[in-house]
C-alpha cells in the first residue's frame, strides 16, 4: 500500500478514536480527557492526514526505507502520545508518563524533520 492510503487509514481511525473521546466528554460533561482529545485528533488524524496529502503531492518516496521510517515514527509516536495522554489526565501511571510522553514528542518532532527532508529530497516531478 502507498503511503497517502496508509497515512489516510491511520488518519481515519484517529478522526473515530478522537471523535469518541469527544463525545464522551460532552456527554459525560467532564472536560478531563481535552488535552488527549485534542492531541489524538491534531497529531493522530490531522497531522497524519497532512502527511498523506504532502505523499500524494509533492513526494515521490515509494520504497524509499527513509519514508518507512518516517511513517512508523510519526504513527507509533502519536500510539504513544494518545495512550499516554489519555492515561496521564486520568490520573494513572503520571511518574512514569512523564518520560514517555517526553519521547512521544520527540518522536512528532522527528518524524516533521523527516517530512521535511522528503520533501526535499524525493520530489514529485508535476505533470
Ligand atoms: C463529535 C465531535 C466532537 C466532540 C463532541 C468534541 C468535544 C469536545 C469537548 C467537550 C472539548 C472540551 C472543550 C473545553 O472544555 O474547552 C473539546 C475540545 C477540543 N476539541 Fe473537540 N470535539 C469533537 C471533535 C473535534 C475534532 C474533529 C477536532 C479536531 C480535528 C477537535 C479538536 C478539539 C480541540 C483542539 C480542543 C481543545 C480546544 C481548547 O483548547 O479549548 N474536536 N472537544
Ligand atoms: C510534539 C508534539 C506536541 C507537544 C509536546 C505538545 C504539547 C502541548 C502542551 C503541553 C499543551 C498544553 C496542554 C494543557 O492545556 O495543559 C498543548 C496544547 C495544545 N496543542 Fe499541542 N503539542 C504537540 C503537538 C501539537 C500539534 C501537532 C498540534 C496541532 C496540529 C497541537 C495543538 C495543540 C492545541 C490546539 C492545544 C490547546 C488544546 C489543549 O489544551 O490541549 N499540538 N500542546
Amino acid at each position: 500500500m502507498k503511503f497517502d492510503r496508509k497515512f489516510l487509514l491511520c488518519a481515519l481511525v484517529y478522526a473515530v478514536v478522537g471523535i469518541c473521546v469527544g463525545i464522551y466528554m460532552a456527554a459525560s460533561k467532564n472536560h478531563g480527557q481535552l488535552v488527549g482529545h485534542a492531541h489524538i485528533l491534531l497529531v493522530g488524524f490531522v497531522l497524519s492526514f497532512i502527511y498523506g496529502l504532502i505523499h500524494k503531492l509533492w513526494v515521490a518516496a515509494d520504497n524509499r526505507l527513509v519514508a518507512n521510517v518516517q511513517f512508523y515514527l510519526h504513527q507509533l509516536s502519536a500510539l504513544v502520545m494518545g495512550t499516554g495522554l489519555l492515561l496521564f489526565y486520568g490520573g494513572l501511571f503520571q511518574e512514569a508518563l512523564d518520560p514517555i510522553l517526553a519521547m512521544s514528542a520527540f518522536g512528532v518532532l522527528g518524524s516533521a524533520l523527516l517530512m521535511v527532508y522528503l520533501v526535499i529530497r524525493f520530489p514529485r516531478s508535476q505533470a
